[in-house]
């Protein structure tokens, strides 16, 4: 099949709609499973699904294999030369970016409705540098990209991304199921790895208000948690959002932990230095502790994400 540039294909889906009956009656889960070709997945174990006499090497075998294994949510197929081995996670594991492979691997997984990471769903992944602004795609009731999470372009769930990819947004923002979310939790990635996390008590919150110092539970900044704060909110001023600062607005704001620019600004000296580059800018201090920006000690994160956990 030759396809000029698929961001993923999908073949017809393989719904499992009724119970299978293996071996002595045993019974497997329910289940829709979707395959997606010309894309491999980054953690394949080597364990063989279709190791057992059960399994002759057909994607509806190695789909019952891999619904029988406890570990399995899903598997790498080469129809070529019918092997089946484990994936570790699957497609919608946030930061689990699929990469491009050859014409004869197969994903094959079950489709599931959230963005995960372990306990926790995704709600929101901003992208730096793409020119749409993080608040305002915060704020866009009844945008949703995870409806539909067999066309989800998997760029929009990796902590890597680049320039061009959009943000994500939850359908879980417009719900945002006060009473049950335990914690929230907000990270800023730079090639891939974690620069900054910060966990919230999200009891009675809002899908704004939740973003506040005072409801704080664990911090990367080891000073963050009893500082005294002139900006700690998700609103922040102007288009300083997600804004950690000591500093006043006469200062130049020059004193932060973290802000995201939804706007090229030239005001002081700092931001300055960004004003050539497309918005969102995630700038943090690179510190355990607070930073004076003037010094440039700040890093320049390229994703965001915000999670919930429910009680
Ligand atoms: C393997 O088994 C499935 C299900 O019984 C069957 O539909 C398929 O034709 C078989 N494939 C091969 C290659 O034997
Ligand atoms: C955006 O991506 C392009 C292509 O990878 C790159 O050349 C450019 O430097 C990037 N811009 C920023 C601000 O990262
Ligand atoms: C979170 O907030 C709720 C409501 O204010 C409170 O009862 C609970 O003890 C807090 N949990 C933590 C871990 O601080
Ligand atoms: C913050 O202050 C409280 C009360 O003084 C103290 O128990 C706690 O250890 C402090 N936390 C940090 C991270 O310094």
């Amino acid at each position: 099949m030759t396809s000029p540039h698929p961001p993923f294909l999908i073949l017809p889906f393989l719904t499992l709609t009724s119970l299978f009956h293996l071996g002595h009656g045993t019974q497997v889960r329910h289940a829709q499973y979707h395959t997606w070709k010309y894309k491999s997945f980054p953690s394949v174990t080597s364990e063989n699904l279709c190791a057992s006499r059960y399994c002759n090497g057909s994607l509806i075998a190695c789909t019952v294999m891999c619904s029988l294994h406890p570990d399995c949510t899903s598997f790498t197929y080469n129809p070529a030369s019918q092997t089946c081995l484990r994936n570790v996670g699957d497609a919608h594991t946030f930061g689990n970016s699929l990469i491009s492979a050859t014409d004869d691997t197969h994903y094959v997984g079950e489709v599931l409705e959230d963005v995960r990471d372990g306990d926790w769903i995704l709600v929101f992944r901003g992208q730096s540098y793409n020119g749409v602004s993080v608040k305002d795609t915060w704020e866009a009731k009844g945008q949703a990209s995870d409806l539909d999470l067999v066309h989800l372009n998997f760029d929009l769930i990796s902590k890597l991304g680049n320039n061009q990819t959009a943000h994500f947004r939850s359908r879980w923002l417009d719900q945002w199921p006060s009473d049950t979310i335990d914690q929230v939790r907000f990270e800023l990635y730079k090639d891939g790895a974690t620069v900054v996390r910060l966990v919230f008590n999200g009891t009675g919150s809002s899908y704004t208000d939740w973003f506040k110092q005072s409801r704080l539970i664990q911090s990367s900044y080891t000073d963050l948690m009893n500082a005294t704060t002139k900006f700690f909110s998700l609103k922040g001023i102007v288009f300083r959002h997600f804004y950690v600062s000591t500093s006043k607005v006469k200062e130049c704001h020059q004193h932060g932990w973290l802000v995201i620019e939804d706007d090229v600004s030239n005001m002081c000296r700092w931001s300055a230095s960004q004003a050539s580059e497309t918005f969102p800018h995630m700038i943090y201090s690179k510190l355990d502790t607070l930073d004076n920006w003037n010094e440039e000690n700040y890093g320049l994160a390229d994703v965001m994400a915000v999670f919930i956990r429910l009680k």
